[in-house]
């Protein structure tokens, strides 16, 4: 193992598609690295995003739909990206190719959680999170307690996670992991929805993002669950 490779972690799922094609291509070559985070930025997110008056980071952002939605909506918040799947990073160069509030890390979101100060984000968005069916891989949700507690450091109080998934087991995992760590942390999620269509209805201001249409075209409902941090 080389020196500095001992705590890597591992990602899991895919990296790599089809080969790139067309204007996503060409925007991974041309655009990518202007947008490209750099991990070693990430102690200064008003340096990063100059004039910028909120921050956010989305885990997985797949196609990156949502985000570029996000940051044409919200010009005024800065936006950062983590994604492994190159065609995935690509697809977002080209969608933000002309947003100076995104920043994309092809990786892993945990490094960004990693390097990010305390309270420095208004929202996390980890949308349709690979589900891990099998409860042998249940360790590898990202939806886990290390992962919730880097993810409370980062918010500020008042702010805002947001998780979607069209798998019931995993909205219930969900809901019983954020249970778990109101319990033995010195922290809250509370979760905002009061009534069954808060959660079965996205939000309007809730971008919809692939996965989500291939799941509601296979005749799954997802859930949209919103956590403020207390
Ligand atoms: C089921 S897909 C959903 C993609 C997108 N959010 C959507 O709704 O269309 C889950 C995504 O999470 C990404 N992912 C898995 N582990 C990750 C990690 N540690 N950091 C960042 N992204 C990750 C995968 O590469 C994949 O693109």
């Amino acid at each position: 193992m080389a020196e500095g490779q001992e705590n890597r972690r591992l990602i899991y799922g895919r990296r790599q598609g089809r080969p790139l094609r067309g204007p996503a291509r060409d925007a991974f070559g041309t655009d990518l690295p202007r947008l490209a985070l750099d991990l070693g930025a990430l102690g200064d997110l008003q340096t990063l995003f100059p004039g910028a008056t909120g921050f956010a980071l989305e885990v997985g952002f797949g196609g990156g739909e949502h985000l570029a939605a996000q940051a044409t909506a919200h010009p005024e918040t800065g936006y950062i990206g983590a994604e492994p799947f190159v065609n995935g990073v690509a697809n977002l160069a080209w969608l933000a190719r002309d947003l100076a509030n995104v920043r994309i890390l092809h990786g892993d979101a945990r490094d960004v959680l990693d390097g990010l100060p305390d309270a420095s984000l208004d929202a996390i968005f980890v949308l349709f999170p690979d589900p891990w069916p099998k409860a042998r891989h249940h360790k590898r949700r990202f939806i886990s307690q290390p992962n919730l507690i880097q993810i409370a450091r980062v918010l500020r109080p008042g702010g805002r996670l947001r998780v979607a998934s069209d798998i019931p087991d995993y909205v219930s995992w969900t809901l019983i992991e954020i249970a778990a760590f109101n319990r033995d942390q010195g922290c809250r999620f509370a979760w905002t929805a009061r009534a069954p269509e808060d959660w079965r209805v996205r939000p309007a201001d809730w971008p919809g993002t692939r996965y989500e249409a291939k799941a509601l075209e296979a005749g799954r409902a997802p859930a949209y669950l919103e956590f403020t941090r207390a």
